[in-house]
Order: C-alpha cells, then structure tokens, then sequence
C-alpha cells in the first residue's frame, strides 16, 4: 500500500480523499489542510456544485489532520501527495512536495505560467517521480465512450463535436476569496472551460489549426465565458467549445457534448445522465452513459499504478496537460 496525503481539504480534497480511501493500493495517510478545524466541520457539509461521491466519515475520522506539508513529514511517511489547493499554490506546493521526493497528483489547471509548469516536468523527471495531472474528464465514462467511436469510426468520420460546460459563479471554500484577487483563479477559462479544451485535444490526440475565440468578463477574470470553434482542415471537421460561470451561484452545473459523425450524431448531457443517445436514419437508441463519477477513482488509480510501475503512460503526461495551458492561453483575453 502506498502511503498518500491530501493537500487542501476543500471540494476537491474531499473528492480525492473519498476516491484513496476506494483504491486498495493506498492508504489515506494524512489530510493536510491550513485551516485544520474546518476538517471535522466538513464531513456533514455539501461543497462544490456538483455531487462526487459520499463521505465515510468514519474513516475519516482515524485520519490526522496536518497544517502543511514539512508537520506532516515530521510525523508520518509518505510516498505521494494529492495537490488540492486553488491554482495559484500549485507551483510552490508541488515544487516543495516533489523537492520531498513524493510523487504528485496535482488538480487541474497544472498552472497558468508555462515556465513554472516546465520548471515542475523537469523537476519530477531528475528526480524520477510520478508527476501527474487530474484531467478527471478524460477518464469520465461517457467521455470515454466518445472517444473509443472517435477511434473505431463505429458511426464514420467525425465532422463536429459541440462541448459545453456552464456553472453558477462558484462560493464554497476560498472562491468567494479569489473574487477579490480578480484573474489570479484563471478564471472560468481556466478553471471549468479548460475541461473541455482539454479533452477535445486528448480525444483527438491533435492541435487544431486555426482557433477562434469570443471570451467574456465576470466576477473571477476577463475569461469567465468561452465561445470558441477550432478548425481542423485535413479532417474536415469543426469544434465547437462554449462554457462558463457568468451565472448567479444558484445556476446549475450543466455539461454535456453532441457528436456529428458520417453516420450518426451521438449526444450525452449530465442533465439526462444516465444516457448516451444516438441518432441516425433508424431514429433514436440510447446507451448505457456509466457512471461519471468513477472518472475520479480511475484517475486516482492510474496514478497508483503508475507509482507501481515507475512510469506514466505518454497520453497522460503532464507534457500533455502543460500543452491544454498553451491551448486555453491561446483563448485568453489578459
Ligand atoms: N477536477 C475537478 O472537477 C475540479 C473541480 C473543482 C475544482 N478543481 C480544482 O481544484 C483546486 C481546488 O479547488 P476547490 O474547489 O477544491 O477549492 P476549495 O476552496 O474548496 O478548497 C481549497 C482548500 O485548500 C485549503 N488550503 C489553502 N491553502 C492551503 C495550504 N497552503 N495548505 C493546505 N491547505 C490549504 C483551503 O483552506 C481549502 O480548504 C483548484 O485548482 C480547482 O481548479 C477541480
């Protein structure tokens, strides 16, 4: 069993620490949270704008609870840390923990600076750590059966796919601070439409050739809505990717894509998610969607496989999430 701890227990500590707790590879050593008392005050809580999974808080509770990551290493041995903190600590956070010799699972955006994200590669690779990224939508089953008809031309070529993602301006844990801090989050671009950037450039393993973007200001940054189409001339197809959180906080989490192939669009929304439907000349079948949650304990497994194995596999370097960062830099407006 390799030893993990949790890096910011928020939103996404919380999913991570559910998802360790699943996988029989690692044991939940630590939580690693600075403000330490609000530990316990979050178990009962509901944070996030989107429901990922339950918490055992009784397991929780044998957990210890550091205020960073030199106590903890003072106490506890570890093998690897989940970086869970908002994006402007991942740089510091990872560099120190890889420094600490641990591999790292760091949330999504990597970073928003492209030296510091080559800094953090060039680090864990002298150091020979597992430096990794959580993509969770490459790793979302209906996102992942989009992908394999992408690959087995099932329905023919590809010529469209639409990506949306649209969400209320986020309040839970340190949000409401980082509407003070206006651009530091990255914003919307960076924080939510950066999933569907991301996955459009896995599923098609392609940088597209031209791109054009509209992007919008709100309550975080200048890029708080993202309407862009990309262009790939050599496969005669159109992306489009529109999303944000220009919304009241009440507005819900909506994401979702439709797929135009030759012969057939395929569509999958997470407001009717159990489904994934498809329409052709026969008319409408749907399919079994999956569940979408478990992209968060397939990402995490991944991750303690590649420990296991002493390597990453190519697709999921963090080459490849550096290389989203240019992409989402190429939609920004500064
Ligand atoms: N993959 C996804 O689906 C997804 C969803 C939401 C957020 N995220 C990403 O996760 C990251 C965190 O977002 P969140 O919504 O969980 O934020 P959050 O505000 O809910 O949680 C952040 C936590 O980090 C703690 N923290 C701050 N500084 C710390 C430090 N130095 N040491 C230890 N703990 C510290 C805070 O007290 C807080 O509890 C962001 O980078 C965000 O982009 C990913």
């Amino acid at each position: 069993m390799k030893k993990v701890a949790v890096i910011g227990f928020g939103f996404m500590g919380i999913t991570h620490s559910i998802n360790i707790l699943k996988c029989k590879n690692l044991e939940l050593t630590a939580i690693i949270e600075k403000d330490v008392d609000s530990v316990s005050e979050k178990l009962g809580q509901k944070i996030g704008n989107l429901a990922t999974g339950e918490i055992d808080t009784e397991a929780f509770k044998k957990v210890p609870v550091y205020a960073t990551l030199n106590s903890c290493l003072e106490n506890e041995k570890l093998d690897a840390v989940h970086v869970c903190v908002h994006t402007d600590l991942h740089f510091p956070i990872v560099k120190e923990a890889l420094n600490s010799g641990l591999h790292v699972l760091v949330e999504k955006p990597f970073c928003l600076d492209l030296k510091e994200g080559e800094e953090l590669i060039k680090l864990a690779a002298e150091k020979s750590l597992i430096l990794m990224v959580a993509h969770v939508v490459r790793f979302m089953s209906p996102y992942k059966k989009l992908v394999e008809m992408i690959d087995s031309n099932e329905y023919g070529n590809l010529r469209f796919l639409s990506l949306s993602r649209f969400s209320g301006v986020p309040d839970w844990g340190q949000w409401k601070e980082k509407q003070k801090n206006f651009g530091i989050s990255g914003g919307a671009l960076f924080d939510l439409v950066i999933h569907d950037i991301d996955f459009a450039a896995f599923a098609l393993q392609e940088i597209p050739r031209k791109i054009e973007s509209t992007v919008l200001p709100g309550k975080l940054s200048n890029n708080d809505y993202v309407n862009a189409i990309w262009q790939y001339p050599s496969r005669n197809l159109t992306v489009k990717i529109e999303g944000g959180n220009i919304f009241p906080t009440s507005y819900p989490f909506q994401a979702g894509y439709t797929a135009v192939f030759d012969n057939a669009t395929v569509s999958f929304s997470t407001q009717t998610v159990e489904y994934i439907f498809i329409d052709d000349e026969k008319g409408r079948t749907e399919i079994d969607a999956g569940d979408l949650d478990e992209g968060y304990f397939d990402e995490i497994a991944l991750f303690s496989e590649s420990i296991e194995n002493g390597t990453l596999p190519k697709k999921y370097s963090p080459d490849s999430a550096l290389e989203t960062i240019s992409l989402c830099i190429l939609h920004a407006k500064n």
